[in-house]
C-alpha cells in the first residue's frame, strides 16, 4: 500500500515520516522547492525533536522520499493525504481553504486507480464534502472516496503523539476507504491504541471540539490565576486541587501569558465562525478567544508595574519567544503581542530563544530588540528579566546567578518557572502568575448570611 502526503509542514512532514515508520512506502510532496531540496539534502525545514533521525532512518530504509512532482506522487498512491496549511483568513476569524482547494485540484488531475483521499489538515466541518465535490467536478471518472483523519500532534512532542496516540480518529462513509485506513493504522491498533471510525462530519468536528476544549481549560485557569492573585491564593495548588479529579484531569491547567501556536488561536476562531454560520453560536468559545486576546495584551502591563511605570531607558532581558518550548514556531506566540507593547512603553529589549530566534527575526523587526545568542548575553546589564517561554535551560537560573547579570533584582516570570519563596528571600521583586498578590490585598468581606 503506497501513501502520498501533500504538504511537508509541521503536520505533513511528521505524519508522512511516521507512516513510513509504520512500514508504509510514503512520498511527501510540497509545492515549495526549497523545502524539498532541504529534505533531499538531508536537512529538516522545521525544528521537531527526533524528526531528523527518524527521517534519515526512513529515507535510508527506502520507505520515505520527497518530491515537488505531485502528479506522479498521486498517480502511484493508494491513499493521498492533504496536509497543507489551513491558516486563519484575512478577516481574522474564518479559515483560508485555498491551499486545501489547490491540493484537491492537483489530486483530481492525477488520480489513477481506486484511491482514498484523506483530509488531515484541520478544516471546518463540511470541507471534506467540499473537497469531494471539487474532485468529482474536475474528474467525474475518478474512483475515490473522501475521508477525514485529523491530527492531534503537539509541536515538540509530535512524533510521540503520532506513534503513541490517545486515539486515532477517522471519518469515512465507504467500506473500501475504511478498509485502507484500517490497514494503515493497524500497527497502532495492535499496540493497543484506539482507532475510532465515525462519520466524516463528526471527525471534522472532533478536532475543533478537542482544541477548543483544551483552549477553554487554559483560559479558565488563566482567569482563576488572576482571581488567585487578588485573594492571595496559589493557582498551582488550585490547578492540582481540581486536576486530581479525574473528570477534570491534571493537564492543560498551567497558567501563563495566554495560549499561542498555529492551532488553538486558529481553531477556536474557526469553530466560533462555523457555529455562527450554522446559527448556533458557541458563546463559551467566543469568551475563551476574547479572554486570551485580552490576556496577551495585559501581560506587558506587569512589566511596567514592576517599574512603577517608570519604563523609559530601561532594558528588559526576554528569555524565550517561541509559543512554547521545544519548537521554533512563532505563529501567534504571545511574544508577538507582548514585545511590541513593551517597546511602545519605552523599553529596550535583549531577546534570546534556543530555537525560534531566526523565525522571530522575520516578524519582530523592531530596532529596539537586540537578538542575543545566549541567555547570559541577554541578561548582562539588563534591568529586569522577563520569562516568556519555559525552555528547560532557563530553569537552572538561580537568584544568585541572576543577581550577577541583572542591574536590578527584578523578574517577571510569566511561566512560573522560578520559586516564589526563593526569589522573595533573595530580595527580588518577583512577579509571577497567580502565585501571590501584586497589589495590596483587598479586605475580603464575607457577609454573614443572616444579615
Ligand atoms: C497547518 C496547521 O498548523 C494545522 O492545524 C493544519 O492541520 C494543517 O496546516 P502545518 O503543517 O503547520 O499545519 O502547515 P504549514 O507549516 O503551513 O505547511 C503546509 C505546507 O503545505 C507548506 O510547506 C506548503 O508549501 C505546502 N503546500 C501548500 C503544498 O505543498 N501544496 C499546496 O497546494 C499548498
Ligand atoms: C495543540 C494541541 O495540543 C494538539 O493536540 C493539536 O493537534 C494542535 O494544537 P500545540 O499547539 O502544538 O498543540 O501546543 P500545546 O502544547 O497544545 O500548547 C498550545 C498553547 O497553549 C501554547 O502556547 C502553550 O504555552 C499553551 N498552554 C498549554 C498553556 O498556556 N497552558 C497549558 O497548560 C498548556
Amino acid at each position: 500500500m503506497k501513501i502520498t502526503m501533500i504538504g511537508t509542514g509541521y503536520v505533513g512532514l511528521v505524519s508522512g515520516t511516521c507512516f513510513a515508520e509504520l512500514g508504509f512506502e510514503t512520498v511527501c510532496v510540497d509545492k515549495n522547492p526549497q523545502k524539498i531540496e532541504t529534505l533531499n539534502n538531508g536537512g529538516v525545514p522545521i525544528f521537531e525533536p527526533g524528526l531528523d533521525e527518524l527521517i534519515k532512518r526512513q529515507v535510508e530504509g527506502k520507505r520515505l522520499s520527497f518530491t515537488t512532482d505531485v502528479a506522479s506522487a498521486v498517480q502511484q498512491a493508494d491513499i493521498v493525504f492533504i496536509g497543507v496549511g489551513t491558516p486563519t483568513s484575512a478577516d481574522g476569524m474564518s479559515t483560508d481553504l485555498s491551499y486545501v482547494e489547490s491540493a484537491a485540484k492537483d489530486i483530481a488531475e492525477n488520480l489513477k486507480g481506486y484511491t482514498a483521499v484523506v483530509v488531515k489538515s484541520t478544516v471546518p466541518v463540511g470541507t471534506c464534502r467540499h473537497v469531494e465535490s471539487i474532485i468529482r467536478k474536475a474528474n467525474p471518472k475518478a474512483e475515490f472516496n473522501i475521508c477525514s483523519n485529523p491530527e492531534f500532534l503537539r509541536e515538540g512532542s509530535a512524533i510521540q503523539d503520532f506513534l503513541a496516540p490517545d486515539r486515532v480518529v477517522v471519518g469515512t462513509d465507504n467500506p473500501k476507504s475504511k478498509a485502507l485506513l484500517q490497514k494503515l493504522y493497524s500497527p497502532l491498533e495492535k499496540k493497543g491504541h484506539s482507532v475510532l471510525f465515525t462519520k466524516i462530519e463528526s471527525s471534522e468536528l472532533i478536532k475543533y471540539a478537542a482544541n477548543a476544549f483544551l483552549a477553554t481549560k487554559i483560559s479558565f485557569i488563566n482567569q482563576i490565576a488572576d482571581l488567585a492573585e487578588k485573594v492571595g491564593a496559589d493557582v498551582s495548588d488550585i490547578a492540582l486541587g481540581i486536576g486530581l479529579d479525574n473528570r477534570i484531569g491534571k493537564k492543560f491547567l498551567q497558567a501563563g501569558p495566554g495560549y499561542g501556536g498555529s492551532c488553538f488561536p486558529k481553531d477556536t476562531k474557526s469553530l466560533a465562525t462555523t457555529a455562527k454560520q450554522f446559527d448556533c453560536p458557541i458563546t463559551i468559545v467566543d469568551a475563551v478567544i476574547q479572554a486570551n486576546e485580552d490576556r496577551k495584551k495585559a501581560m506587558a502591563q506587569r512589566v511596567s508595574d514592576a517599574f512603577n511605570s517608570k519604563t523609559s531607558g530601561k532594558t528588559i532581558a526576554v528569555l524565550g519567544v517561541a509559543f512554547k518550548p521545544n519548537t521554533d514556531d512563532m505563529r501567534d506566540a504571545p511574544a508577538l503581542d507582548i514585545l511590541p507593547a513593551l517597546i511602545e512603553m519605552g523599553f529596550s529589549l535583549k531577546a534570546y530563544d534556543p530555537e525560534a530566534t531566526e523565525e522571530a527575526k522575520k516578524i519582530l523587526k523592531q530596532s529596539e530588540i537586540t537578538w542575543c545568542n545566549t541567555k547570559e548575553d541577554a541578561l548582562q546589564n539588563s534591568d529586569a528579566l522577563l520569562v516568556l517561554t519555559e525552555w528547560d535551560e532557563f530553569m537552572a537560573l538561580t537568584p544568585g546567578v541572576l543577581e550577577q547579570y541583572l542591574n536590578t533584582k527584578t523578574v517577571i516570570d510569566l511561566r512560573n518557572i522560578f520559586n516564589v519563596e526563593d526569589m522573595t528571600q533573595a530580595g527580588f521583586t518577583y512577579i509571577s502568575i497567580g502565585k501571590k498578590p501584586h497589589f495590596p490585598l483587598k479586605e475580603i468581606n464575607i457577609k454573614s448570611c443572616n444579615n
